[in-house]
């Protein structure tokens, strides 16, 4: 039965917890990670695949060797399309950033290679994995590994970085967190198709029919979405209607149109907003999902969660080394404004974008009104991409 011992446990291999050990690593502090997923299973989850560019130069940093640039696509900005008129958002122009292209699962696979070459311990695909004494200055994480053996790992500090569904914070008990929820009365239909990029960036559409999103993966791999009921069975839908649909939603005097091909993945995807406060119980620290979801109209999980992890590493490090624990005692206020600040940017995206079925014709014009008020201001414009390409870390 391996007993190991550590500075920092963290659950969850996911792109934070594997962001959070490569900088605890950097500066010389040791985590034990484990992940009931497999390797493979991780990988293969698909998500959003815009990176702010603070996300980027987290990747950036020497031991990761992302192939972020070799692999990734710059976007210069995005387009908004209402009603079939387009309008375009030139973030450099704007407020001097980019994003970038780049899948979630391409970050995980760069950091899970980085995170091998560090030998570190790092088990994926345990069971039962529970945490113990978070109350006290040493709690234990327990799980089963693999290959069926106990493993009891001792540290000064938890982090959870353990997804939406989150058993690190079903750990913390009820009546020390607060936990704020939001859902929405639609879902996204979401396809991954072999054919050419449609645009040089990704399309925003607003219509009557409902949203769309023509998002891109590769030279001849595209993602796109439309808004579909939560209940919508993707064998309802044929690869002509899915065609139909998305065309029809961004369809404009303009003329543009799509460039299609076999649709060879379809899913549907319901979205909620959720928060739970604070980010930390005892010894025991929430990052990335298992503290926050968000829509995914604004792109911002990931970048929320590397944004967490860029508060939460140093505040560890100066706790561990320097016996500093000032800044930890900060983490879940720092982190938390710029959750909120991204809740609001996604949700204020999905409603001023999407058609609601259960609102009135008023608050369908009125949304409109906004989203129009944002556009054709030069302040308005601004702040989008200012929300769009993130804000300072920390
Ligand atoms: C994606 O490419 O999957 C994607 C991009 C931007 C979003 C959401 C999803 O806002």
């Amino acid at each position: 039965m391996p007993d190991l011992h550590t500075d920092v446990a963290i659950v969850g291999a996911g792109p934070a917890g594997l962001m959070l050990a490569h900088l605890l690593h950097a500066a010389g502090i040791d985590s034990v990670v484990i992940d009931n997923r497999s390797r493979d299973d991780i990988a293969a989850t698909h998500r959003a695949g815009i990176l702010e560019a603070a996300s980027v130069r987290m990747l950036e940093t020497p031991g990761i060797d992302s192939r972020v640039h070799s692999a990734g696509h710059r976007h210069d900005g995005i387009d908004v399309r209402v009603d079939g008129i387009s309008h375009p958002l030139d973030f450099p122009s704007l407020v001097g950033e980019s994003v970038w292209l780049y899948p979630q699962n391409e970050a995980f696979v760069d950091l899970a290679a980085a995170r091998a070459r560090t030998g570190s311990p790092t088990f994926y695909s345990v069971t039962d994995t529970r945490l113990a004494d978070i109350d006290s200055t040493s709690p234990s994480v327990r799980a089963v590994t693999e290959d069926g053996e106990q493993l009891s790992i001792s540290a000064r500090y938890v982090v959870g970085a353990d997804g939406s569904r989150s058993p690190s914070r079903a750990s913390i008990p009820e009546a020390s967190r607060q936990r704020f929820f939001h859902e929405y009365p639609f879902a996204w239909f979401g396809i991954l198709c072999q054919a050419p990029p449609s645009h040089e960036v990704l399309i925003y559409s607003r219509s009557d029919r409902g949203f769309a999103l023509i998002s891109q993966r590769s030279a001849d791999v595209q993602r796109m979405y439309f808004q579909a009921d939560p209940g919508t069975d993707p064998d309802d839908w044929s690869d002509d209607r899915i065609w139909t649909e998305l065309q029809a939603r961004v369809a404009g005097p303009d003329g543009f149109e799509l460039k299609t091909g076999p649709i060879t993945d379809k899913v549907v995807l319901p979205f909620r907003s959720a928060v739970t406060e604070p980010m930390q119980h005892g010894s025991l620290f929430l990052a990335g999902d298992s503290a926050h979801t968000v829509p995914p109209t604004g792109a911002k999980g990931l970048n929320l969660a590397f944004a967490d992890v860029a508060v939460l590493a140093p505040a560890l490090v100066a706790a561990l080394r320097d016996s500093d624990a000032e800044a930890l005692a900060r983490y879940s206020t720092t982190a938390t404004k710029r959750v909120w600040k991204a809740q609001n940017f996604s949700y204020q995206m999905t409603r001023m974008l999407h058609t609601d079925p259960t609102a009135d014709a008023f608050e369908t014009k009125r949304s409109l009104g906004e989203l129009t008020s944002l556009l054709d201001s030069e302040h308005g414009r601004r702040y989008l991409a200012e929300c769009y390409t993130g804000w300072p870390h920390g």
